[in-house]
């Protein structure tokens, strides 16, 4: 469950032959989620993960029909938007899906032409190209369907200096909690349904010029009990990553099906963030009670040394202090990483959170599937999912 995978398949440069980048992405623009009370969940962001209050809309702002508090981190920027009233879009999203994002925004240089583009090869819409203004500038944005509710907005803010979009007012906090290290996203994961996966992963080929650059089937994502088959998108330039799970059958449910079932369908499974700190990230975020997984037992931090191989010269992490904390270790050809997952954000076992810090390592964490994977069944167990 280690090594072998690595080489199969990989290979950064060849994303850059295979993609045909007509968009191009620049980065991740925002995330979006749809909520139940976004004034309670900004105020978890806040405190737990240590997000910084951007912008607001909502009563105050002339907006009726829902309220939306834009956080920020570094990088990062979430909006997290609940409705004001019962009949609405936002509102049945989340009678159906519970609290969960909605948005994966894309940073572009031309939405207009986006929109254009990923229609013309096929995507449903969701959002016909948009012009916001305000004192500021001009916003244009576009959006599409992806899988599931799931949808990707394009972002053209060129003619922008506002603080996020046309619409939204500076948000002055006297609460404002210190940040936590967190500095961009690092890739954003989809779990689609029984075979599925193929489906979406030339949906990301065709429609946004894709690449897929890693993959994973069901002999080598395993435990005892339940499997998973997992490939790896990226676009052109290597800045948006999304792997694409679906559930593999095995002797009981896989984290996959739970999803799906908690769901009620596709939908963003985890959001990977990058600090350069992952010791005083994870510290600071359990000091605020964010829940992460359990620690894999110790025999996996003996069988470190042996895992990283030569990479050991540069590893000058403290094993000990790795294993308080229950960080699990990987490494690819071209270093390592360290990575640690919470349990779910909400009370549905849907959404989670990656904290990761790639020393080098271009990849997910193969290695630690299988740890990962017991460790979240030691969840589902008391859940009563398995
Ligand atoms: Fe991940």
């Amino acid at each position: 469950m280690s090594g072998d995978i690595r080489n199969v398949e990989y290979g950064l440069n060849k994303i850059f032959e295979g993609a045909q980048d007509f968009l191009p992405l620049m980065g991740t623009d925002y995330v979006e989620f749809y909520v139940g009370n976004a004034k309670q969940s900004a105020h978890f962001y806040k405190t737990a993960f240590g997000f910084q209050s951007l912008a607001y809309a909502g009563l105050e702002t002339g907006v009726r029909d829902r309220a939306s508090y834009v956080l920020a981190q570094n990088k990062i920027r979430i909006v997290l938007t609940t409705p004001l009233v019962s009949d609405s879009p936002i509102a049945e999203h989340i009678k159906k899906h519970g609290d969960g994002v909605k948005v994966i925004a894309l940073w572009v240089e031309d939405a207009r032409k986006s929109f254009e583009e990923t229609v013309k090869r096929g995507a449903k819409p969701f959002m016909e190209p948009t012009v916001e203004k305000d004192e500021f500038g001009e916003v244009v944005r576009s959006g599409i369907y992806t899988y599931g509710e799931t949808v990707h907005v394009f972002v053209e803010r060129k003619k922008y200096d506002g603080l996020f979009l046309p619409g939204y007012r500076k948000w002055e906090s006297v609460y404002n909690p210190p940040a936590s290290g967190l500095k961009f996203i690092d890739h954003m994961v989809g779990n689609v349904g029984w075979g599925e996966m193929n489906t979406w992963v030339k949906w990301y080929e065709d429609v946004m010029g894709f690449v897929n650059f890693l993959s994973f089937d069901d002999k080598q994502i395993h435990t005892e009990y339940s499997a998973l088959m997992s490939k790896v998108m990226s676009n052109g330039n290597g800045r948006i990553k999304f792997p694409i799970n679906e559930p593999a059958e095995g002797k009981k449910k896989s984290q996959i099906e739970e999803y799906l079932d908690f769901y009620e369908g596709s939908g963003c499974q985890h959001i990977a963030v990058a600090t350069d700190n992952i010791i005083e990230t994870v510290k600071h975020l359990r000091a605020n009670g964010v829940e992460f997984l359990s620690a894999p037992p110790h025999a996996y931090y003996e069988e470190v040394p042996t895992r990283l191989g030569e990479h050991m010269k540069i590893f000058h992490e403290d094993l000990a202090e790795l294993e308080k904390l229950a960080i699990l270790i990987d490494a690819d050809e071209e270093g390592y990483l360290l990575q640690i997952f919470t349990k779910p954000v909400e009370d549905r076992p849907t959404l989670f959170f990656e904290i990761i810090q790639r020393m080098g390592a271009k990849g997910f964490g193969a290695g630690n599937f299988k740890a990962l994977f017991e460790s979240i069944e030691r969840e589902q167990m008391k859940r009563g999912t398995l």
